[in-house]
């Protein structure tokens, strides 16, 4: 079983990952932590509880970070055009969801939680990195209780989608990246090298809902509809699953192929927000990225394996 805390912006492809993290039955749901992006902050926990309710999950709502690592930082507005204005495709989610939030802050609470349960505690972040990075700050020593950090955002190999070079949730905010990436724990990297090759075409969320024959099936698959015609003109038919792919890395982690490496990000400038590895196998003189941990970035997957892994956990 793995125990798991999703760290959040919903977010249509966070909704769909969400309810993977739900009926996986190797999953072990701690917590969702929310975390601005997709939307502000205030949307993004209103969408979780709405989920939470929606979807009866047990797990705790932990509200976070509303803006970047570094106050004042240069941010970004909400890619309405893609998750729409309240985040989840306009389907009309109510202003004010009547549940009750985890007291405590999501960096507090990830703290907390991986204190009392030291060594099992995967961090599963699909959103900006800023309440991760939170969580170092408070407490550095979590490094050596978190069992794994599984990531969606990073553009290696690939260009980014916000910019040539940066991709959403980092660009989002580079510094927090950089913490998380450059702490000694071990991370993983599911970037836009794999989920852009994931797409779950439209017959395949119909054949969901469809099999599912559930309303929350059917929630899932109303929210994604804007979504997927943003994708219309990106991907031949579909949705590109990009937070799902870093759910199923934790699950199956046989389906990826990875490249080890330290990773730093590009903080200003025209690539603020990119990714870079330098990965282990390849020398180069002494500079400041000797002595930074080794990260796995993912390089390849097996697409159909994992759209078939979601299909039959939903
Ligand atoms: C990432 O950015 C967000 O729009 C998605 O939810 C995903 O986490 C993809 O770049
Ligand atoms: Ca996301």
């Amino acid at each position: 079983m793995h125990k798991v805390i999703f760290d959040t912006d919903p977010g249509v492809d966070d909704a769909m990952a969400l309810l993977f993290l739900h009926h996986h039955p190797d999953i072990d749901l701690l917590g969702i932590t929310t975390v601005f992006g997709n939307a502000s902050i205030e949307t993004t926990t209103r969408n979780a509880l709405f989920l939470k309710r929606e979807w009866k999950i047990a797990a705790p709502v932990s509200r976070g970070a509303g803006e970047t690592f570094i106050p004042h930082r240069v941010s970004h507005e909400p890619p309405k055009f893609i998750h729409g204005d309240d985040g989840l495709g306009n389907i009309g989610v109510p202003e004010v969801i009547d549940l009750p939030l985890d007291p405590r802050p999501a960096h507090r609470f990830i703290v907390e939680t991986v204190r009392a349960n030291p060594g099992e505690v995967t961090l599963v972040a699909v959103g900006r990195m800023t309440n991760l990075a939170n969580a170092l700050k408070e407490d550095p020593k979590i490094v050596d209780l978190v069992k794994e950090v599984v990531i969606m955002g990073g553009a290696f190999d690939v260009n980014g989608n916000v910019t040539p070079a940066a991709e959403a949730n980092i660009h989002g905010d580079p510094e927090a990246a950089d913490v998380v990436f450059t702490a000694a724990w071990p991370v993983v990297v599911v970037g836009l090298d794999v989920t852009t090759k994931t797409v779950m075409t439209r017959q395949q969320l119909a054949d969901i809902r469809d099999a599912a024959g559930s309303s929350r099936a059917k929630l899932l698959f109303d929210l994604s509809q804007f979504y997927i015609k943003f994708y219309e003109s990106r991907v031949p038919d579909g949705m590109v699953v990009h937070d799902s792919c870093a759910c199923a890395y934790v699950v199956a982690p046989h389906l990826f192929t990875t490249r080890s490496g330290s990773i730093r990000v590009v903080s200003g400038g025209i690539a603020d927000g990119q990714t870079i590895q330098k990965p282990d196998h390849i020398g180069f003189g002494p500079s400041e990225w000797d002595n930074l941990p080794s990260q796995k970035i993912c390089t390849g997957i097996d697409s159909e394996g994992v759209l078939k892994l979601i299909h039959d956990a939903i």
